[in-house]
């Protein structure tokens, strides 16, 4: 299936993990796609000539989403590359764990400001991009489960992707007469980078599988799968909510 022939679409932090599944998806159904990370790595590289092995045009620009003027400069930069964009998922996050009364201004800020104001600020420019070209555009924000379910010793990323669904709720309005959608997508616990440490420590990893219905971590390219049909022409309907991929961890049910 070749959902997205024609179309062209922005991945933000998608050297690994989720955003560089995400990039897959898309170059796989036909979409030329650009990656994006704070600087090019041997794992930029790599992505990026798989990409373009798939025949699609696919580029890299580095970009720290985490302030106003970078977020522009990404936009106009992808724009430049590969003429238009049509799809953006604002995919870079970080997560910082500590005590709340521990947690310092830097950590606080460095969450802050990649998970809500990097996508705020790369959305306006995408938003820009699309009325300067009248087309119409589709958002997909990556959250968490972690915007509805709390997180002790994470408030500022609990707060950060809070704060996302508040913002994909709002801007689901305000951007529908434009016709430009938004969604977030909600995962679990996927196995990526981000979660190394609890992959590799058995005593983490047994009691989160026992709490998640399905019983195991989620795949990368199962979260890519969604955010691929939300950003395709199967979503014409739907805008302004929360999926969630995560194996049933939101809805799990303990007798204890
Ligand atoms: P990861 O740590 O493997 O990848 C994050 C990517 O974002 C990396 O490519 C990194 O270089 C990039 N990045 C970080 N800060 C950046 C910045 N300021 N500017 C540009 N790029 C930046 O993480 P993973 O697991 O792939 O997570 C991706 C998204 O999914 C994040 O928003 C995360 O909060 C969310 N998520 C992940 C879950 C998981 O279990 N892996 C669960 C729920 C949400």
């Amino acid at each position: 299936m070749a959902r997205f022939t024609g179309r062209s679409v922005l991945v933000t932090g998608s050297s690994q993990g989720i955003g560089a599944a995400c990039a897959r998806r898309f170059a796989k159904e036909g979409a030329n796609v650009v990656i994006n990370g704070r600087k090019e790595s041997e794992e930029t590289k790599a992505l990026l000539a798989e990409l373009q092995a798939m025949g699609q045009r696919c580029v890299f620009v580095a970009a720290d989403v985490g302030t106003a003027a970078a977020a522009a400069t990404l936009v106009a930069q992808a724009v430049e590359a590969i003429g238009v964009l049509d799809v953006l998922v604002n995919n870079a996050g970080v997560e910082r764990s500590s005590d709340f009364w521990d947690t310092t201004e830097e950590d606080y800020d460095l969450v802050m400001d990649t998970n809500v104001k990097g996508p705020f600020f790369v959305t306006q420019a995408f938003v820009k991009h699309c009325r300067a070209a009248a087309r119409k555009g589709a958002v997909v924000n990556m959250s968490s489960v972690h915007e509805e379910l709390a997180f002790p010793h994470f408030a500022s990323y609990c707060a950060s992707k809070g704060a996302m669904r508040m913002l994909t709720r709002d801007l689901a309005n305000e951007l529908a007469p434009l016709g430009i959608r938004i969604n977030n997508v909600a995962p679990g616990a996927i196995a990526t980078p981000i979660n190394r440490h609890l992959m590799d420590t058995p005593e983490l990893l047994r009691p989160l599988q026992a709490k998640i219905p399905l019983g195991r971590l989620g795949q990368a390219d199962e979260v890519a799968a969604l955010v691929a049909f939300l950003a395709s022409e199967e979503a014409a309907y739907v805008t302004g909510s929360t999926y969630f991929v995560d194996g049933g961890l939101s809805v799990s049910y303990s007798e204890q």
